[in-house]
């Protein structure tokens, strides 16, 4: 009986190599062990090598397996390994077995990679950076403990997100640092360990992202020279040597890592819907009613930005469906473009008001709440991947490009957004609203409408390709 023995938990090289040679070797699933290096094997195992590919027979799987797979192999379970070569073994004679969603080992990893999607997605929303040392020596580290082996997967995400400063996330499976450059690991500690290093863990507290992605950018060169996790980050090269990262090299760059990065991030908007309603990045949600999340198919080539929910939007749960939303319908129809097949949100998903008597009076939102909010863009953004962004307004073309963008220098044609996304900066619908005479209305309505047409056009392209 082969034992196959992967390098660690998340080896998932060595798992596809092993089971792409044993399924071509027609071994049996239930003929095959697997286990992780370091950990006792079963009683009638016998070790191998990874069996060589005799090269005999042709066996390709779809991309969609291998996402599945990639994602399943870094649930906690140890079954996965043998799970994931039984879909496999079974995909060699059913090519559509990944349709039948009723099949239990279909269900079983699917579920799995959920499961993990949904951990990587929690750690990205909940790992809180604690400052330690000063000025130059700053170091921001964070305490977390996730449910899978989903540390390296998400590493890049973070890298991404706190480029500007060092950090490390202790989890008790493996430890992550963030030099300004390049992502290393070492072994994961025990929490008790954290608390003794005392300092490492934040305690429950205001700070949040947000605050810190807030924080000054700060000089710094050298944080472990003075850091007190010098121990740890000394021993982070060694450890990165020794192939704990994700990629064989002490060199990785987060930035060559976006394919990894998308796969992170590339969530079911009904899973990120579910986790934006509970979302504490910012104060907005204490007044709010509920997060008003994006609507419109996950496949939508074109979507939209606007600011944040109005007053009807916050009692409704649904973006843009007060005053402006019917001045925006009216356009959309206008200019040829489907709003069914569009996907509709805001930069901000929570309600920002001051209290009039009976009303609620609009306030814009700030940098800190766009900031703070900007990670539910970038989710649906990964989550949708369209053609064409639309930013409404100054707000929208903020949280779209990551910085002040100037509405009328930009206005009207196509950017270069990411990877094939082009961005549209446009005025917001409530701007026309509040046009007091008649005449600049009627002109920036058909201004509007005009740069609509630019989405329209490339709805109809989409349509046609589709
Ligand atoms: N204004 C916006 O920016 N979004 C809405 O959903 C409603 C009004």
């Amino acid at each position: 009986m082969p034992l196959i023995t992967l390098d660690s938990q998340t080896d998932f090289g060595t798992w596809r190599k092993a089971a792409r040679a044993l399924a071509l070797d027609n071994v049996p699933p239930t003929d095959v062990t697997w286990t992780v290096q370091g950990r006792a094997p079963g009683p009638s195992a016998s070790p191998a090598p990874v069996p060589p590919e005799t090269g005999e027979g042709t066996f390709n799987v779809s991309a969609k397996f291998v996402e599945l797979a990639q994602a399943a192999i870094l649930h906690r379970d140890p079954d996965r390994f043998a799970v994931l070569y039984r879909l496999l073994w079974r995909l060699k004679v059913d090519r559509d077995l990944l349709e039948i969603a009723t099949d239990p080992d279909v269900s079983q990893v699917t579920a799995m990679a959920k499961t993990v999607h949904r951990d990587a997605h929690r750690m990205q929303a909940m790992v809180r950076f604690r400052e330690i040392g000063r000025d130059r020596k700053s170091h921001y580290v964070a305490w977390f403990e996730p449910e899978h082996h989903i540390v390296e997967f998400t590493a890049p995400f973070f890298a991404r997100r706190f480029a500007d400063m060092p950090w490390s996330i202790l989890t008790p499976d493996v430890c992550v640092h963030w030099d300004g450059h390049v992502i290393s690991f070492t072994p994961g500690i025990s929490k008790a360990e954290a608390e003794i290093r005392r300092g490492y863990i934040q305690p429950a507290g205001p700070r949040t992202n947000a605050t810190l992605a807030e924080a000054p950018q700060r000089q710094w060169r050298n944080p472990a020279e003075a850091s007190i996790l010098e121990p740890l980050l000394a021993d982070a090269a060694r450890w990165t040597g020794a192939g704990i990262t994700m990629k064989a090299g002490a060199e990785l760059k987060v930035r060559q890592e976006d394919s990894m990065r998308r796969k992170a991030e590339a969530y079911d908007l009904e899973v990120l819907r579910e986790e934006a309603a509970t979302c504490r990045a910012c104060h907005l949600y204490k007044d709010a009613t509920q997060t008003v999340f994006g609507e419109g198919p996950q496949n939508a080539s074109i979507m939209l930005v606007g600011e944040q929910p109005g007053d009807k939007e916050d009692l409704s749960g649904k973006p843009f469906v007060g005053p402006a939303g019917l001045m925006l319908d009216r356009a959309l129809e206008e200019a040829g473009v489907d709003r069914k097949k569009v996907y509709v949100t805001n930069a901000v998903k929570h309600f920002k008001f001051v209290p009039r008597g009976k009303i609620r009076l609009h306030q814009k939102p700030n940098t800190p709440e766009i900031k703070a909010c900007r990670q539910w863009y970038e989710r649906e953004l990964a989550a949708i991947r369209p053609s064409l962004v639309v930013a409404m307004g100054a707000t929208a073309a903020q949280c779209v490009f990551g910085k002040i963008t100037p509405i009328n220098k930009n206005r009207g044609r196509l950017i270069d957004l990411d990877e094939g996304v082009k961005a549209l900066v446009t005025v917001h619908p409530s701007y026309l609203l509040r046009l007091p005479d008649p005449e600049s209305k009627e002109l920036e309505y058909k201004r509007f409408v005009d740069d609509l047409k630019i989405a329209a056009g490339l709805q109809k392209k989409s349509a046609r390709a589709a």
